[in-house]
């Protein structure tokens, strides 16, 4: 159960779901931000490096989570800054990760292993986001969930993806009961849409009507070549040349809005009754996120 006291706002993105975009939302959600003037901090949890790898951080050639979650080192000692987009630090993931479960003393709390980590980055950062692997059981999956205020659902505009959507709710329910009451869905957010926006939307409105209303993002990621395109030269959309004035970047932008608008507005939001306001960011100043 989560009981540090952290002024960062900590959100997990998940799904057990494989390839629906949390690596991708991930770096780019922390690249909005971090051109609003917010400091973000990556945590990889994935022994598979997603974010890690788009980031274009070689695996293998640095410490970082398994470190910071077995060991005693300071984040900023763990921190890659370098080449990173604006306001943004990561804490790179590789493969060894994986042997996390043998490393853990067996008396180590799973739900426990982030709270050193975020209490420390509270001092420093606004964001911290979780890159979780498409485990649900996996410790590092566990100890994000345990350890997030919010939790951003990334979903896949397949069928079998948007059917599995009950499922990861059921997930979710179980860690508030179980693990940690705190945690709450930021939001579902549909990435990877290919041109049947509205349907697609109406539909996972109606999946979402009783389980989780109100939830889904108004903004989504299309589909867009320079997504693989960025990942395969180590950046974020943002950083390719020209990349700012992408529906991409535009896209990412606008979700980092609803972002600061829901968790700005908090109570309103979890409450059902706030409005859907400013939730598109301001196209002068993308520095400015209006809240
Ligand atoms: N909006 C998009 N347009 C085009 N390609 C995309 C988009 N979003 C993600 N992709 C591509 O889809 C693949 C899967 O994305 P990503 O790695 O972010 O998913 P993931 O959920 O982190 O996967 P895993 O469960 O394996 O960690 C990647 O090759 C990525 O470049
Ligand atoms: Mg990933």
């Amino acid at each position: 159960m989560n009981t540090t006291s952290s002024n960062a706002t900590v959100i997990a993105v998940g799904n057990q779901k494989g390839g629906t975009g949390k690596s991708t939302v991930t770096v780019h959600l922390a690249a909005a931000l971090g051109l609003a003037g917010k400091r973000c901090l990556i945590i990889d949890l994935d022994p598979a490096s997603g974010s890690t790898k788009h980031l274009g951080v070689p695996v293998d050639s640095f410490a970082g989570t398994l470190e910071l979650l077995t060991g005693d080192d300071a984040i900023e000692s763990l921190v890659i800054t370098k080449d990173m987009p604006q306001g943004v630090s990561l804490i790179p993931s590789r493969p060894q990760l994986s042997e996390i479960e043998v490393q853990l003393s067996r008396y180590m709390d799973r739900s426990r292993l982030l709270d050193r980590a975020i209490e420390e980055a509270s001092a420093t950062y606004d964001f911290v986001l979780l890159d979780t692997g498409p485990s649900a059981g996996f410790a590092t999956t566990v100890a994000a969930y345990a350890a997030a205020q919010w939790f951003l659902l990334t979903a896949f505009p397949h069928p079998l993806s948007l059917a599995g959507l009950d499922e990861a709710f059921r997930d979710i329910a179980d860690v508030r009961r179980l693990r940690n009451p705190n945690l709450e869905v930021l939001g579902v957010l549909l990435n990877n849409v290919d041109g049947r926006a509205r349907k697609l939307r109406n539909q996972v409105e109606a999946t979402l009507a009783s389980i989780a209303p109100g939830r889904l993002f108004r903004t989504f990621i299309t589909q867009a070549v320079a997504i693989p395109e960025s990942s395969g030269r180590g950046c974020t959309v943002f950083q390719l040349h020209g990349g700012q004035q992408t529906r991409t970047a535009h896209q990412f932008l606008d979700l980092a809005c609803e972002i600061v608008h829901r968790i700005t507005n908090r109570d309103a939001f979890l409450a059902g009754t706030l409005p859907a306001g400013a939730t598109t960011h301001d196209e002068n100043t993308s520095m400015k996120l209006v809240a």
